[in-house]
């Protein structure tokens, strides 16, 4: 029994999910459950046959585009550590690079599985094809990166652990040019997580002092889609017949939502405000209640303004007569609410949550308000992606987050955040149902 004990404590103090005394983490839990959903997902999709005619290529490509995801959010930390003023976002920086790899690995076994195992064709592949070479050197990089993470090879390396995780920059350069490589004619996407990673280097670049302030984080917002300007051209002028000028006239017609160096300045645009929203928390007016639902209230426009930047009409995010600015997706048959009713009910909720917010008093409850703010707001985001792809893991956060609340240990503590999770809750199972 108590070797029996000793064994769960001894597993939970290395468990990703609990700190070095082997208490629960909430933002190691967080992390973990949002690295965990895209496979979930995945695999759910799978098992329904929900992944088109060819679903180990879907899947190839998925976990690809979460492996790139992934690895640039390992390069976020530090900048949101510092222009959040939250140190202890450091905790997460390792588990999301060992996610990185993770992904990377599901990728190539997936890649294995699809030439049906013949690790001989799949060597070959890798040795003539460059777009696949680079590949796999990105992959023995972000090893060597996951081997020597631990605390041990920290110490053990000393002041040379640092030179060599220095190596993630220019390994996660090599993946974005996987990624435009096997983009071919449309390299949408690269492009923007191009334009990303551009932001994270240029303010690492930066002299320290003028790596904040609101001037500093619009110039790198502007300097950060520039550089995707730049990738966008540079691929269409000499990697393709395409005229690379046409595409960039693109970039300046808005009619149909933001072309992806647009995408990356609104992006640069929206982290200046969310620091700048952050700093102004840490003031008088911060502490007041005028502030919290103000904040909470900007989360409820994030979908309409989504909408925009993707190019749909208001009509689009709301057709007449359908829940679209709430709940994007297939329509249920049943009573069906006019836009206009759901966007106040939307406002109402968010409006709910600010107060909440600012009633309630210790940081638990608090991150919890907080969590279920960013799941509601980012839902009707992440649901308008056209392929759709984001909609499970942010449906599944939004679905988690209340089942964390209704477990007893929150349930007590948290009466006004538990009282939340009804509308949520039921929102959620509407698009559970919508789904299958
Ligand atoms: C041995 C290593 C690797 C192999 C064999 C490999 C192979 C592939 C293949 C076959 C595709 C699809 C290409 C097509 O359908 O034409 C792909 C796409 C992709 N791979 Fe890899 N890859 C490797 C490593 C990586 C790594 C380490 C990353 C990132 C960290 C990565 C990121 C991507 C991305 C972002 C895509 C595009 C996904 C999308 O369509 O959105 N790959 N890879």
């Amino acid at each position: 029994m108590t070797l029996a004990l000793s064994r769960w404590h001894a597993f939970n103090a290395w468990a990703p999910w609990t700190d070095r005394r082997g208490r629960l983490h909430p933002l190691r839990v967080g992390v973990l459950a949002a690295l965990s959903l895209p496979p979930a997902w995945l695999a759910l999709r799978w098992a329904n046959d929900a992944l088109g005619a060819r679903p180990l290529q879907t899947a190839i490509h998925s976990t690809g585009y979460w492996a790139a995801w992934v690895f640039l959010a390992s390069l976020l930390v530090s900048p949101a550590k510092a222009l959040l003023g939250m140190p202890n976002l450091v905790v997460v920086r390792r588990m999301i690079g060992v996610g990185a790899l993770c992904y990377a690995v599901l990728h190539l076994l997936l890649y294995i599985t699809d030439q049906n195992w013949r690790l001989g064709v799949v060597a070959t592949e890798i040795l003539v094809r460059f777009y696949l070479t680079i590949g796999f050197v990105t992959l023995l990089g972000l090893g060597v990166l996951g081997v020597t993470s631990s605390d041990g090879w920290v110490k053990r390396l000393g002041r040379n652990w640092k030179r060599l995780h220095k190596l993630a920059y220019g390994l996660a350069a090599v993946a974005l040019l996987h990624f435009f490589l096997q983009s071919k004619a449309d390299v949408s996407q690269a492009t923007v997580a191009a334009g990303v990673y551009a932001w994270a280097m240029i303010w690492r670049v930066l002299p320290a002092g003028r790596d904040r302030g609101p001037a500093a984080l619009v110039g790198l917002a502007v300097a950060a889609g520039a550089m995707a300007l730049v990738f966008e051209y540079a691929w269409y002028r000499f990697g393709t017949r395409i005229d690379p000028l046409r595409v960039l006239r693109g970039e300046f017609d808005l009619s149909f939502g933001l072309r992806p160096a647009g995408l990356v300045l609104a992006l640069g645009l929206l982290a200046a405000g969310l620091v700048e929203l952050r700093a102004l928390a840490q003031t008088r007016f911060g502490a007041g209640l005028g502030y919290t639902v103000l904040a909470y209230l900007l989360g409820a426009l994030a979908g309409d303004a989504a909408g925009l930047a993707m190019g749909w009409t208001l009509d689009d995010v709301a057709p007449e007569g359908q829940p679209g600015p709430v709940l994007p997706g297939p329509v249920l048959p049943g009573p069906v609410l006019p836009g206009p009713v759901l966007d106040v009910a939307w406002f109402a909720l968010f409006a709910l949550l600010g107060l909440a917010r600012y009633r309630l008093r210790t940081a638990w409850q608090r991150h919890i308000v907080d969590a279920l703010w960013a799941g509601t707001a980012l839902w009707p985001v992440l649901a308008m992606d056209a392929e759709g792809r984001p909609l499970g893991p942010a449906s599944a956060a939004v679905l988690l987050t209340g089942a964390l609340l209704l477990t007893r240990r929150l349930w007590p503590v948290s009466r006004h955040a538990a009282m939340l999770v009804v509308p949520l809750a039921a929102l959620a199972a509407y698009q559970a149902i919508a789904l299958l």
